[in-house]
C-alpha cells in the first residue's frame, strides 16, 4: 500500500530551491500539491504547472497556518502529508548578533514549524493518519562558527519532531526531520555565496562526496519520508548531506588523487 495517487500534500517554502523541487517531484509522483510561500511573486512558477495549486501565507502566523490547511482540505478533500520546509537563515557571531534577528529566526523557524504541526494534526486525524516532515538542517545536528542562531532553531525543531513523533505515533501520524547539508541553487545558498564567496567555493572539500547537493536530491528524501513507502519511519532526523556530518572532525575526507 505505497501508492500516493490522489493523496494531497502541503509544502511550505515552495518559492525556494528545495521547496519548489519537492513540489515538482511530488506532483510528478501523483500527489496533489498545495505550494505555500509568503513570496507571491516567486510562487508564480506554479501557474504553469499541472496538479500544483499555490497559496500565499506567512508560516509565523497561526491564522495563516490554519487557512492553508483548510484550503488544502477544500481543494483536495483532505491533507495526507505536510512538509514544513520554509525557514530563514541569518548568521553572525554570538557577541553582536542583533537580538531582533534572533527573535525573527525563532518566530519563523521554530514557532512557525510548531504552528504548522499544530494546524496540520486535526486534518491528518480526520484522514485517519499521515505524515509531517520538517526540513531541519545539518545545522540541526552539529554547529559551525557564525551559525549559532540559525542552528539553535534547527536543533530545536529536531527536538520537537522527536517528541511529537512519540506523542502521535499511535494515531498513524509519522513525524520526521530531513537535515540537508550544503545545497546549491537555493535562496539560502545564493546569499551564502554572495556574503562569503571563498568559504562557499572551498566548502566542497569538506564534504565526503566533494560537491554541494542539488535541491532535487533533498526533494527525493523529503518525498520518500513523507510517503506511505516510509510507513515504519518516524521520529528520525535524517541527514541528506553528502556525508558532511559523518566525521569526527579530526581529519578531512579523502579527495580524488588528482585534486589539489
Ligand atoms: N540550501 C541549503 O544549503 C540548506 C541547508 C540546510 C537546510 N536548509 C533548509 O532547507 C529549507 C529550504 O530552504 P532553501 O535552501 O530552499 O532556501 P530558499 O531561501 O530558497 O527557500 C526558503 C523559502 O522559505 C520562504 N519563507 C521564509 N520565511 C517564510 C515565512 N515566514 N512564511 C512563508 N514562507 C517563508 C522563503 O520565501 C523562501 O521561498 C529551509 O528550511 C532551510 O533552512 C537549506
Amino acid at each position: 500500500m505505497t501508492s500516493v495517487e490522489g493523496k494531497s500534500v502541503i509544502v511550505t517554502g515552495a518559492a525556494g530551491g528545495i521547496g519548489r523541487a519537492t513540489c515538482e517531484l511530488m506532483a510528478r509522483q501523483g500527489w496533489k500539491v498545495l505550494a505555500v510561500d509568503r513570496d507571491a511573486e516567486k510562487l508564480a512558477w506554479t501557474d504553469a504547472s499541472d496538479g500544483i495549486r499555490s497559496a500565499v501565507a506567512d508560516i509565523s502566523s497561526e491564522a495563516d497556518n490554519q487557512r492553508i490547511v483548510a484550503e488544502c482540505e477544500s481543494a483536495f478533500g483532505g491533507v495526507d502529508a505536510v512538509i514544513l520546509n520554509a525557514a530563514l537563515s541569518l548568521n553572525g557571531g554570538i557577541d553582536d548578533f542583533p537580538m531582533e534577528d534572533f527573535d525573527r529566526l525563532v518566530a519563523v523557524n521554530l514557532r512557525g514549524t510548531v504552528l504548522g504541526i499544530r494546524a496540520a494534526l486535526p486534518a491528518l486525524r480526520r484522514r485517519g493518519g499521515g505524515s509531517i516532515t520538517v526540513t531541519a538542517s545539518a545545522h540541526g545536528l552539529g554547529g559551525d562558527v557564525g551559525f549559532w542562531a540559525y542552528s539553535s532553531t534547527k536543533h530545536a525543531v529536531v527536538g520537537v519532531v522527536k517528541c511529537v513523533a512519540r506523542e502521535v505515533g499511535w494515531e498513524g501520524i509519522r513525524v520526521n526531520a530531513v537535515c540537508p547539508g550544503p545545497t546549491r541553487a537555493t535562496g539560502l545558498s545564493t546569499e551564502f555565496e554572495e556574503q562569503a564567496p571563498d568559504v562557499f567555493h572551498g566548502l566542497a572539500k569538506a564534504i565526503p562526496v566533494q560537491r554541494w547537493g542539488e535541491p532535487q536530491e533533498v526533494a527525493a528524501a523529503l518525498a520518500f519520508i513523507a510517503s506511505p513507502a516510509a510507513s515504519y519511519i518516524t521520529g528520525i532526523a535524517m541527514p541528506v548531506d553528502g556525508g558532511t556530518i559523518s566525521g569526527s572532525g579530526c581529519l578531512p575526507p579523502a579527495a580524488a588523487p588528482d585534486s589539489n
